[in-house]
């Protein structure tokens, strides 16, 4: 089972900042789950919410600002004092701390609530640039996003982020047409019924965001080929041992 660090090793320094994916490096996951939105100037920024609000000392949406506006933030003293340099990151800064090493990257669009001009074609030319299509996978609530991508680098992986079962019912139906290679749902919908569906249909499946140690086991047990989770460290020893 493959390790992802949730918006960067998120349980010791604050997500998405380049201290979070400095830590998930240290203890070599596998991969690092991150999320991206697009500032006013069209910079692909790195960041959880449409807004800065819960992660920064800022306030008001990534849209509305330009990337200069976005870097007067102090992006880790709402984690801990000892973060208070972090800033918000672009997307270009955690591909010149990943390229030094082997790790895979899924980043996931956050697309869902704002449309956000341009944001697949400029993504994919940053991981053409920095030479990443071929380990990165990218993920989506947003299904049109994800045919876009595809549509614009056929060769690039998808993923199609599982919305809540229970209130979508001809999900394998929506995904027919999206050439995804996974399924991300959260971790409470994987059954052994859905991986072997998956499984029939050629698809992996990589759950978020289980972070206690009895979850993890059980997701190993059942054949989850991934989890994205705030305890890498958690999920490596159980893997491991
Ligand atoms: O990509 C998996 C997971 O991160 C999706 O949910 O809200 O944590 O981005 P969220
Ligand atoms: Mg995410």
């Amino acid at each position: 089972m493959k390790v992802f660090a949730h918006r960067g090793l998120s349980s010791i320094a604050p997500e998405n900042t380049m201290a979070a994916f400095e830590r998930a490096i240290v203890i070599n996951v596998d991969g690092i789950e991150t999320d991206v939105q697009l500032s006013r100037d069209g910079k692909i920024v790195i960041c959880h919410d449409e807004k800065v609000d819960r992660t920064t000392n800022g306030r008001g949406y990534i849209k509305d600002f330009s990337w200069e506006e976005l870097q007067a933030f102090d992006a880790g003293s709402w984690f801990s004092p000892e973060f208070a340099k972090a800033r918000i990151p672009g997307l270009e800064d955690l591909l010149n701390l990943v390229r030094k090493t082997d790790l895979c990257l899924n980043i996931e669009l956050k697309t869902d609530k704002f449309f956000y001009p341009q944001i697949e074609e400029k993504v994919l030319e940053l991981l053409e640039k920095y030479d990443f299509v071929d380990r990165v996978r990218i993920s989506s609530f947003n299904y049109e996003s994800l045919l876009k991508v595809k549509a614009i680098l056929p060769q690039i992986e998808t993923a199609a982020i599982m919305k809540d079962p229970n209130l979508v019912s001809n999900f394998w139906d929506q995904i027919s047409d999206l050439t995804v290679k996974a399924i991300h749902p959260s971790y409470q919908y994987v059954t052994t019924e859905l991986i072997d569906e998956a499984r029939k249909r050629g698809l992996e499946v990589n759950a978020w965001t289980p972070n206690q140690p009895e979850e993890i086991r059980h997701l190993l047990k059942i054949g989850t080929h991934g989890v994205i989770t705030d305890f890498p460290d958690r999920a490596q020893c159980i893997v491991g041992a």
